[in-house]
């Protein structure tokens, strides 16, 4: 039986953020996932998460919780790990190492069994090793680990670092975590010491060397931060590619980790797609979209446009220059075009707002269309904070520059003259005309020279 323990309570002073380090995401996903989905299949007894306090236990669905209420090292979190556990090996993992794979770990687990070791972890060779923990061998034989503020000079030039990833017996690590102090620069319970206890007590301690090189072990600073989601985006963008999605120039994108596309969909320069967002088959998204938590059915396209938290049906499309803000239902081969904002609105199968217009909290009919320029009044000023609704049934066409003062109900087939201010429910198949110069008689006076108002 194997447990995981996935370390995260740490500070992380070198993030310089109010934000716990291991909450920081990577393409839209928090980075101690990534070092949790590393280690999941391998631990067949469970995952143990260790977390502060300032980090919510809720998200960890799934996983064993463990508070470390000061964070007194790696040593000390793993302490808190095992409490209550039984089981027979431990792998442990950082929370802020989001680039080790499930290969990676399963490559060290049948090393960690065919060397028939007692305690085993990861090193790897890094270009440069600063603020890492140094492999210190004496010949080839492993000697200890040293941490960069407790280095000599001689040690600090060593490329051979320590991974963060290790495997104990569990009965081994009981007995070493008793043993290790909090004698070093930082004053913490390092758990890198239990590796030296080890092979000072004779135990067989192994080195797994990572057959491949990363960019970086561990993710300490928001520089190092941007290198891993750079190396997670084009996992991701990969994975994309290969299921049948074309995308151009993927150094321009930015496709969250929790982003569904289907096939034969296109991607064009510039979008981000962010949060749960699903974008179906035969869809070309882009250039400069942004897209969030939405789901946008087969055939649509989405260009230079925002759209968030929405249900865009079949065959729509959007933008350029639009801004779907939250709550719409675009049900069908509607059109919601440029320079239009829309908002907490239903739009039925083949209605279209081509340009320049508000729409909120309105529904609105099959096939109707509406004019340039067309804003829905929910908000009247005359009653405090209260949105009122628009109603405008079926193959209504609502002309240029009309104003439409909610609450308000069009019914079917009318039309609403251009210019129209409309105030009052306006009946089926009528022409509408509320023009304001018919209802106030404009006046003038002579301009002065240099008069602007
Ligand atoms: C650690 C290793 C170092 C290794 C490096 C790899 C030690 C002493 N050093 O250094 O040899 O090269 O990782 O990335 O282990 N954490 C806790 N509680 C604590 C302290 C840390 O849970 O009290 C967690 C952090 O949230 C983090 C992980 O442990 O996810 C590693 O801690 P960090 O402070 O980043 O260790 P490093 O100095 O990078
Ligand atoms: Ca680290």
């Amino acid at each position: 039986m194997i447990s995981a323990i996935v370390l995260g309570a740490g500070i992380g002073k070198r993030m310089h953020s109010q934000l716990p380090k291991v909450l920081h995401k990577i393409c839209g996903r928090e980075m101690i996932f990534y070092a949790i989905d590393s280690v999941k299949d391998v631990a067949d007894n469970g995952v143990v998460v260790v977390i502060n306090e300032a980090i919510p236990k809720e998200i960890f669905e799934g996983y064993e919780i463990k508070v470390q209420k000061k964070p007194l090292g790696t040593g000390d979190a793993v302490k808190v790990a095992i409490d209550g556990l039984d089981t027979d090996l431990v792998l442990i993992t950082t929370g802020d190492n989001p680039l080790f794979e499930r290969e990676d770990i399963l490559g060290f687990y049948n090393f960690f069994k065919e060397t028939n070791s007692d305690v085993a972890f990861i090193s790897a060779e890094s270009d440069d090793p600063t603020n890492l923990g140094r492999v210190v061998r004496i010949g080839n034989e492993f000697l200890k680990i040293v941490e960069e503020t407790d280095a000599t000079n001689e040690e600090k030039v060593i490329k051979e670092i320590n991974t963060g990833v290790y495997l104990f017996k569990f009965e081994q690590l009981k007995k070493l975590l008793e043993k290790i102090s909090n004698d070093n620069a930082q004053g913490e319970y390092y758990l890198t010491d239990a590796l030296k206890i080890a092979k000072e007590e004779g135990l067989k301690v192994s080195v797994y060397k990572l057959p491949k090189k990363l960019p970086i072990y561990g993710i300490n600073n928001r520089y190092e931060l941007s290198i891993a989601e750079k190396i997670i985006q084009e996992k991701i963008l990969k994975k994309h590619m290969l299921n049948g999605v074309t995308i151009h120039n993927p150094e321009t994108q930015k496709i969250d980790y929790f982003v569904e596309i289907e096939n034969d969909t296109e991607i064009l320069p510039g979008c981000l797609l962010e949060g749960k967002t699903k974008i179906e088959s035969n869809c070309v998204i882009g250039p400069f979209a942004q897209i969030v938590d939405s789901h946008i059915s087969k055939g649509s396209t989405v260009k230079q446009s925002v759209v968030l938290s929405s249900y865009v049906g079949e065959n729509c499309s959007i933008g350029p220059f639009a801004y779907v803000r939250p709550e719409n239902l675009l049900v069908k081969n509607v059109k919601i075009g440029t320079f239009v904002e829309v908002k907490k609105s239903k739009f039925d199968e083949g209605a279209k707002v081509p340009h320049l217009s508000y729409i909120g909290d309105a529904t609105i009919g099959k096939n109707v269309n509406i004019g340039a320029g067309t804003i829905t009044c929910n908000f009247s000023g005359l009653e405090g904070n209260k949105k009122n609704p628009t109603y405008i049934e079926d193959d209504v066409f609502i002309g240029s520059h009309s104003t439409l003062v909610a609450p308000l109900v069009i019914r079917r087939g009318a039309y609403t003259a251009a210019g129209s201010v409309i105030t009052q429910e306006v009946p089926e198949d009528s022409l509408a005309i509320a023009r304001a110069q018919q209802v106030n008689k404009i006046g003038w006076v002579k301009r002065r020279k240099g008069q602007n108002g």
